[in-house]
């Protein structure tokens, strides 16, 4: 059975002294996770380790990096590489976020490097994928998604994209307040792993976790969450209270 993931995205936000704080909320309420679900925290690289900490010995909660180098290693000042990530024992990645894509130019092309080097490193990628609002208008979304999905992930092997993590955010609504509606996430998500069936097997399809991303709030997560084929969310600024955070985590399906 895939798993439910309530994964949390910091972004640039917070001091590491309110970071801890919004740790120490979080652990101190009872979220009673079943082994088949997972929360994860996407700080800043600062913040890896203190968090990483908080979370010692917890089988179900893991701190993540928002981003890794395309390169191995060398002369790429202020880059980060998998390998680093690994070597203070990260285990998750967000590669190919929507805002990463626009400010800092990253391809499908990049970002497939850059999952090979998370696989290197035995890192395991979130990748995000998800169409801006002119695509979405054109009605065109699913083809420029499955292009995505192509050109970063299908040199992969079957055995890498066993339980792999997708992240599927349409930029329209990251940020914005616009959540797509339960239906429209349902369907992208459902193709998607029908892109995913088509080049890997129904198997291997199965296995992966796709998230929601997109204004998810605790108002919203219930709903969204219960569509079959959405298996959680990757959640920008309700993951910075921790109240809604918490609630979010709770609406992850059993
Ligand atoms: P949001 O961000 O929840 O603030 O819309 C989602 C994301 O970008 O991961």
């Amino acid at each position: 059975m895939r798993k439910q993931i309530a994964a949390a995205n910091w972004k640039m936000n917070l001091s590491l002294e309110q970071g801890e704080q919004l740790m120490d909320e979080l652990i101190a309420s009872d979220h009673s996770l079943n082994s088949n679900q997972l929360a994860i925290f996407a700080v800043p690289f600062p913040y890896l380790l203190p968090v990483s900490k908080k979370l010692a010995g917890k089988t179900n909660a893991f701190a993540a990096a928002q981003n890794c180098s395309a390169n191995k290693n060398g002369a790429y000042t202020g880059e980060v590489s998998a390998e680093m990530l690994r070597s203070i024992d990260i285990h998750y990645v967000i590669i190919g976020h929507s805002e990463r894509r626009e400010y800092n130019h990253e391809t499908n092309g990049i970002l497939a490097e850059k999952v090979n080097r998370a696989f290197e490193a035995g890192i395991k990628p979130i990748f995000c994928c998800g169409e801006p609002l002119g695509i979405r208008e054109a009605g065109t979304q699913n083809s420029f998604v499955e292009t995505q999905l192509k050109e970063s992930l299908f040199h992969l092997t079957k055995e890498q994209l066993q339980d792999f993590i997708i992240a599927y955010e349409p930029i329209w609504a990251i940020g914005t307040g616009k959540t797509a509606s339960s239906a429209q996430a349902q369907e992208m998500h459902a193709h998607i792993r029908s892109v995913l069936a088509a080049q890997y097997g129904k198997e291997t399809a199965d296995s992966i976790s796709i998230l929601y991303g997109g204004s998810v709030k605790a108002a919203n997560a219930t709903e969204i969450f219960g569509q079959p084929d959405v298996d959680g969310g990757l959640v920008g600024g309700a993951s910075l209270i921790a109240a809604e955070f918490n609630a979010i985590i709770n609406s992850l399906r059993k």
